[in-house]
């Protein structure tokens, strides 16, 4: 029995790692398209049709639910994909909305209408598609009004992440919330909304300074897993848990190993 964690590549893990630890009798099967990483510069019809097919391999494994702990598939497919209906038993859940939740401090699943939230400015720092498909303000119009969200294009963060280039994503990860502070120069709140960037989780604390608070996914989405599963015992899958990856698994295994410092072990996706 396993529930199913997709991300274009090693950023997932961050979730995983968290939902890990909040749901130790879970088994979980993680899936990076790493091939085809980095999603954040694709387009969304590319971004939908890639998520689309890595969902379907992961149903194929026998998960019946699948996490897109991914904000870039999360924006370009989530909604698609339900809109255009799941197979019977199977559900796709993304990573927006347990975080928006605690942004706007509602309690998990609160629908209630849109209403006024203590912080006011918030920066947003995303992927190139994730940033253009405005999912984040979307989403946060549903619960919130009055708050203005600065949004932060973050090229560059996730190749360097996934090259285990540490030095050069440290340096982006500078110069980018450099720049957002240049259109606000004093959020409140920022949120990682990259799946990749809870790993340079201290650069970004330290370059925004300690008077900001950060947001980042891995313990909110594990928070919001435990309480769907609770409601949904009957999703814990058929299938085994363990990691795949349509990349290189070696070269995969070498770097989950190093950012998650304990040995992971990815066979390829067939
Ligand atoms: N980690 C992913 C996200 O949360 C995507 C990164 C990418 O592939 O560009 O957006």
């Amino acid at each position: 029995m396993a529930v199913g964690i997709f991300d274009s590549g090693l950023g997932g893990l961050t979730v995983l790692n968290a939902a890990q630890q909040r749901l130790p009798e879970v088994d979980f099967l993680y899936y990076g398209d790493n091939a085809h990483a980095p999603y954040g510069v694709r387009d969304a019809e590319d971004v939908f049709q890639l998520t689309r097919s890595a969902v379907e391999t992961m149903w194929a494994h026998g998960c019946d639910l699948v996490i897109l702990a991914c904000n870039t598939a999360s924006a370009a497919a989530l909604r698609r994909m339900q809109e255009g209906g799941l197979p019977p038993g199977k559900r796709v859940l993304g990573v927006f909305v347990p975080l928006i939740e605690a942004l706007t401090e509602r309690q998990w699943g609160d629908n209630s209408p849109p209403r006024e939230v203590s912080v006011k400015h918030v920066a947003l720092f995303a992927t190139p598609a994730t940033v253009a498909s405005r999912a984040f303000q979307r989403e946060l119009a549903f619960r919130a009004v009055g708050v203005d969200v600065e949004a932060q294009s973050c090229g560059g963060v996730v190749d360097a992440i996934e090259d285990g280039d540490e030095i050069l994503a440290e340096a982006l990860v500078r110069s980018h919330v450099d720049a957002l502070k240049r259109k606000m120069p004093v959020p409140q709140a920022a949120i990682l909304g990259c799946t990749h960037y809870p790993l340079m989780e201290d650069i970004f604390q330290k370059a925004l300074g300690p008077g900001v608070k950060v947001f980042s996914q891995g313990e909110l989405v594990a928070e919001s897993l435990a309480h769907y599963l609770e409601r949904h015992p009957n999703m814990m899958g058929q299938g085994q848990g363990g990691y795949l990856t349509s990349g290189d698994a070696a070269r995969v295994s070498d770097r989950a190993t190093q950012f998650l410092r304990r040995e992971i072990t990815f066979t390829a996706a067939c």
